[in-house]
């Protein structure tokens, strides 16, 4: 077996590994998606550029594995990418993957995370061999356009970001979602035309939010971030952010399909979104593991 770094002139058949075997439940890894548009956006979003990031088991100059980092070091986390492997070999491949990507990994991150399909038994045997434990089964929902429910009550004045609510938006978002894998700076930061930041306010008052963006090359839309202060929960807030995101984002006419992730067990969630037409695709584990 042969393990080398992907470099830039192993690029492409490494886009068309991913995109055969992500699309398979028992390979699936899920920060990739599914279909070629997915897989290049993934690639072109890390911080680490995939040609350091990406290592690649060649046996007899086939390509029969591939396993990369990326990180975001102001939360202090590791993704894992992969291993994704096509050979009876998997978990030796596996280990001598990692071993080639161990060191590109910064030593200043302190939690490795590995995120599969469910049915990838594979790459949970090698969480259990590498002491990760689980840390959340998520659901994989998604929407058609022609699918669509509108619900919304209309109650709650839904505004689009203004930087004078900066504060509260960041104090809102850190305890909705403590330690996620966007800070609030970072998403204000990303605020563009494929990017959207909806607030819920009222007397001045922010009352929840909705981050939301276009992915134009796999004519979909994701739904990142939706939550409602806990005081105000149940009044219709929810829903009115959520229908401003989904119309924002069905807007464009390019999306066809709108995607999003939520915890199995978050049945608030999973309701207002089944309310609103869609439905599940896959189930997802993530395993995380702290280190040094
Ligand atoms: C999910 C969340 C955004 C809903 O916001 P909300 O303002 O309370 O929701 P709404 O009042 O607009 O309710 C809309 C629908 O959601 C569902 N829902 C909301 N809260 C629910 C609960 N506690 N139990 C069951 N269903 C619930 C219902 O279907 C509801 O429709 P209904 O009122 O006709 O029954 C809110 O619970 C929240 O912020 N949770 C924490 C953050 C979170 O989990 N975000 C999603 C991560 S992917």
């Amino acid at each position: 077996m042969k393990i080398i770094s992907c470099g830039t002139e192993h690029f492409e058949e490494l886009v068309s590994f991913v995109t055969r075997l992500n699309s398979d439940e028992a390979h699936h890894i899920g920060y990739f998606g599914v279909g070629e548009a997915d897989v290049r956006s993934s690639f072109a979003e890390s911080l680490i550029p995939p040609a350091d990031g990406f290592q690649l088991a060649y046996d007899n100059e086939k390509l029969v594995g591939m396993f990369g980092v990326d990180s975001n070091p102001e939360i202090g986390r590791a993704w894992l990418f992969g291993p994704i492997i096509e050979h009876a070999d998997w978990q030796n491949i596996a280990d001598e993957l990692l071993s080639a990507v161990h060191p590109i990994i910064p030593v200043e991150l302190r939690e490795y995370e590995l995120y599969c399909d469910v049915n990838n038994v594979n790459v949970q045997e090698f969480a259990a061999r590498y002491d990760f434990s689980l840390h959340a089964e998520t659901a994989i929902f998604y929407l058609l356009r022609n699918d669509y429910k509108r619900l919304a009550k209309d109650q709650t004045k839904i505004i689009d970001y203004q930087e004078e609510y900066f504060e509260q938006f960041e104090r809102l978002h850190n305890e909705i979602f403590p330690n996620t894998y966007l800070t609030a700076s970072q998403i204000v930061s990303k605020l563009d035309d494929n990017h959207h930041l909806f607030l819920a306010i009222e007397d001045g008052r922010l009352l929840g939010y909705h981050f939301c963006k276009l992915e134009i090359e796999s004519e979909s839309g994701y739904v990142d971030f939706i939550g409602a202060d806990k005081s105000a929960q149940r009044r219709g807030i929810g829903a009115d952010l959520f229908a401003s995101g989904i119309d924002w984002m069905l807007a464009a006419p390019s999306t066809q399909k709108i995607n999003l992730t939520v915890n199995a067990d978050n049945f608030a969630a999973r309701n207002l979104y089944r309310k609103f037409g869609f439905t599940t695709e896959r189930v997802m584990r993530g395993y995380r593991k702290t280190v040094g």
